[in-house]
């Protein structure tokens, strides 16, 4: 596998791949990697195609009260995880590398509708840190096709509205969500929780899973429904941010035409802010 850490390198190593016709998967990573990024790395590769991750935290997405600092950065680890993966590249640019003008004051895209709400309202800025990011490693990548976990089902559609609204010639794969056994969506920030609050943790699935039975079973009061799963949330001992059923694609607040459905959720337990969505289809369910 190998390692670049400037944007000439890697445009030089993937100008040879495009000149013996191979394609490029991206898959854009903060690194602490876990068993969602590593299915992303194995989707990547059943395409068919050179796969380069790259591992940035990006300083751009993060407030000023939140974990940019402590992000857990393991990059020995996570090199161990690609190589075994069979990634054949990734990109470990510095800050400086990825904005070169200094990330304070920069060029910033602001994705409208789909960012605003839930974590975009919980955390000004972010979706404008990642869409700028995304858009950079876009640009330095150049890839055929970029993965992104489903996990973060938010940023996704921002992600999917960036690359329509600026015509990249770049196709997005939503890989589902990988989950503990008992059903906790895997993510780097799991780390942080106390074992009390690891075994508590999977109830946020439980209370979305329930509220995805009662939709599915007819119930049509979103309003409702959310407001149960909040407290139920909060019995469950989390400080519950939102529950949102919205459409599944612009994450409007549904209409009656609307069948497919996504119910998302932010939640902290202590200091660790946990997301995770489920979707509904109503397809034939009348
Ligand atoms: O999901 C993430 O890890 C990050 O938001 C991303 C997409 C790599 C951008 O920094």
């Amino acid at each position: 596998m190998f390692q670049f850490d400037t944007v000439a390198e890697l445009r030089a190593w993937v100008q040879g791949c495009r000149q013996r016709g191979e394609r490029i998967a991206l898959v854009p990573t903060m690194g602490n990697l876990h068993a969602g990024h590593i299915k992303l790395v194995t989707e990547a590769r059943a395409l068919g195609a050179r796969v380069v991750v790259s591992i940035f935290v990006n300083p751009t997405q993060f407030g000023p009260n939140e974990d940019f600092e402590r992000y857990p950065r393991t990059l020995d680890e996570d090199c161990r995880q690609l190589r075994e993966a069979g990634a054949d590249a990734v990109f470990t640019p510095s800050v400086a590398e990825v904005y070169p003008g200094g990330h304070q004051v920069v060029t910033r895209i602001e994705v409208p509708q789909v960012s605003e709400g839930m974590c975009g309202a919980a955390r000004p800025g972010h979706f404008a840190g990642v869409a700028t990011v995304v858009a950079k490693l876009f640009n330095m990548v150049q890839p055929n096709v970029a993965l992104f976990g489903c996990k973060d089902y938010q940023q996704l559609q921002v992600i999917r509205r960036l690359v329509r609204d600026l015509c990249f010639p770049i196709e997005i794969i939503g890989v589902p969500t990988v989950r503990e056994t008992d059903g906790l969506a895997m993510s780097s920030r799991n780390g942080y929780l106390t074992a009390e609050q690891r075994a508590q943790a999977s109830m946020l699935y439980q209370i979305l899973s329930e509220t995805r039975a009662a939709i599915a079973g007819g119930s049509r009061e979103y309003a409702a429904l959310e407001q149960v799963a909040m407290a139920r949330l909060a019995g469950a001992g989390f400080a519950p941010e939102y529950v949102c059923v919205r459409d599944a694609v612009l994450l409007a607040v549904p209409t009656a035409a609307d069948d497919e459905l996504v119910i998302l959720a932010a939640a902290r337990l202590g200091n660790t802010r946990l997301i995770d969505n489920l979707t509904v289809s109503l397809r034939h369910k009348g």
